[in-house]
């Protein structure tokens, strides 16, 4: 094997961010074309798939956002993830809906897999999928303004996320993420932790698409 070769595998000649994009390429191309997420920048989409939108990631931060927290405390870490925090854009979203995610009738019935404890690498990964998804999120909420009518101020303010500010806020994580991640062994568990939460968003998904509210 050559030396490339070699380098490529473990992924040190990558950088942690094109590592990862690599690692989870597959995951978010099923995730964007999941049945929910699929229509979602075309005219004709219904609102009603939206709101199953809403509260399948309500469901899902609620987890991840819980166990992001507790990993950095426990950590001690200095990333700080507070001005990053997403639940409470989408129980605007939802409340302006009028639904209530936390209601019998919306709860999610399903048990997250979420490992208990992250490291820091594991911690990464997660925040990867997480904060790289904001990217994506700044296509979605001009569609939904176009399509839909929304607007930060009125359903749509977790996918306008970050607004003018989601290069800055995309670029200072990044350079955290290269230096939390700068060999094989911390970026293998980061891509494990990514992949798993990409295909956890994918699990809330599939219980929401199934679900009417009753
Ligand atoms: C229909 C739904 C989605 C669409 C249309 C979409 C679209 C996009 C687009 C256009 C980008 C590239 C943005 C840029 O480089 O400026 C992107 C990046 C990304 N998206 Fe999505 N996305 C969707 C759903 C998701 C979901 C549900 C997740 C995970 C929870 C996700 C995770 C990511 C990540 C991690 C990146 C960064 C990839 C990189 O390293 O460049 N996406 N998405």
């Amino acid at each position: 094997m050559s030396r490339l070769a070699t380098s490529e595998s473990t992924g040190v000649s990558l950088s942690a961010r094109e590592f990862l994009r690599r690692a989870t390429h597959a995951e978010h191309v099923r995730l964007n074309q999941h049945p929910l997420l699929s229509g979602i920048t075309r005219p004709g989409y219904p609102v009603g798939r939206y709101a199953n939108v809403l509260v399948a990631y309500y469901h899902f931060y609620r987890v991840f956002e819980s166990a992001i927290d507790e990993s950095l405390t426990r950590l001690k870490h200095d990333f700080s993830y507070e001005d990053r925090r997403k639940l409470p854009w989408l129980a605007e979203d939802l409340d302006k809906l009028g639904i209530d995610p936390d209601s019998a009738a919306w709860t999610s019935s399903s048990r997250l897999a979420v490992p208990d404890a992250l490291n820091a690498s594991q911690v990464f990964g997660v925040l990867y999928t997480i904060e790289g998804s904001s990217l994506g999120g700044k296509v979605i909420a001009a569609h939904l303004a176009a399509n839909l009518g929304l607007s930060a101020s009125n359903g749509a303010r977790f996918f306008t996320g970050y607004g003018e500010a989601v290069g800055t806020c995309w670029q200072t994580f990044a350079v955290r993420l290269e230096s939390q991640l700068a060999d094989s062994a911390t970026r293998a568990q980061a891509g494990n932790a990514a992949r798993l939460t990409f295909c956890t968003m994918e699990q809330v998904l599939d219980e929401q698409a199934n679900h009417r509210p009753g």
